[in-house]
């Protein structure tokens, strides 16, 4: 993609559409964004409430408008569809926004046939499959937003926990977003010490070992949490999204849990699974097998198998 002039388009302009381009719009990471959704009103407010705050960010034009307003987009961010309402698990979701992806994927390719497309719907790791194979894309540009939401959710409560900033920690969640997800521990880090040595040098080799199951609970139910209080979740996401799009528009390789497409990585091929990806203008660049433990591997694989079940019975 091209990195001046960026248009990026958002399509749904729900709480998390419209959370994510005012992230992007403060990013100040595009030129151009554009607002979609089945519902034009909502989007022509949204873009218009958005545009009024040109004077406090970088130079953007925010509009809303339909399919064809979309043309020539770099960036497709895909948030439309059904969200998780209380009691609901995300691959509860899976055959109703199976069905918008069929209707909604075939529009996006026809105008921005050169764009990368970024899902953040959910199950994310089933729709990010279900676009790439409606798309015909080549699999680097079609990204779900995978469990980058989720381990920015461990660096943090880890990050609580130890008392250190959480940009200082190094660490993944990995696999489906969602109940099968993985805490990989054994490559998590924090000043380049693993995180079980440095936890015995801070508590002088006597760590209380709860949080480790704690933490992966937390996160694992986080959104839960939020769907029970607050209705939704929005606003890490769209940060989660903007780290997402700033990693393509700067080309920057950075290395993100987002889900990408496995061919033969960890032994598994046609899936889409959180994994420590490199992300830059080309989309994803290379997912890197890393080393897990033996049980991490396990539960890893546990959760591909969640993702094959779900695949296998869907609408697709
Ligand atoms: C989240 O984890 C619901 O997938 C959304 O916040």
């Amino acid at each position: 993609m091209k990195l001046k002039n960026v248009k990026i388009s958002v399509v749904g302009a729900g709480f998390v559409g419209s959370t994510t381009a005012y992230a992007l719009m403060l990013g100040g990471i595009c030129e151009e964004l554009v607002l979609v959704d089945l519902n034009q009103n909502k989007a022509a407010g949204e873009a218009m409430d958005l545009s009024h705050g040109a004077a406090f960010v970088r130079p953007v034009k925010v509009t809303a408008g339909t399919y064809a307003d979309t043309a020539g987009s770099d960036i497709v961010v895909i948030t439309a569809g059904a969200a998780q309402k209380p009691g609901e698990t995300r691959l509860d979701l899976v055959n109703r926004n199976i069905n918008i992806f069929k209707s909604l994927i075939p529009e996006v390719v026809r105008y921005s046939p050169e764009s990368i497309l970024l899902i953040v719907s959910n199950p994310v790791d089933i729709l990010s499959y279900v676009a790439y194979k409606l798309s015909g894309f080549p699999p680097e540009r079609v990204i779900g937003s995978g469990t980058v939401l989720d381990t920015s959710r461990f660096r943090t409560l880890l990050a609580e926990h130890l008392h250190v900033d959480a940009r200082s920690i190094h660490g993944y969640i990995i696999g489906e977003h969602g109940d099968s997800e993985i805490a990989a521990w054994s490559l998590t880090s924090i000043a380049g010490v693993n995180m079980a040595e440095y936890v015995g040098i801070t508590h002088q080799n006597k760590p209380d070992l709860d949080f480790m199951t704690k933490i992966p609970e937390g996160v694992k139910n986080a959104a839960y949490a939020m769907i029970s209080t607050k209705g939704y979740t929005n606003y890490a996401v769209a940060l989660a999204v903007r780290r997402i799009c700033e990693a393509i528009t700067g080309d920057e390789r950075s290395i993100l849990t987002v889900s990408s497409l496995l061919q033969g990585e960890f032994g598994l091929k046609d899936l889409y699974l959180g994994v420590p990806s490199i992300v830059g203008k080309e989309g994803v660049i290379q997912v890197l097998e890393v080393p897990l433990a033996e049980d991490e591997m396990v539960r890893f694989m546990d959760s591909a198998r969640t993702m094959e079940d779900v695949l296998r019975n869907s609408s697709l």
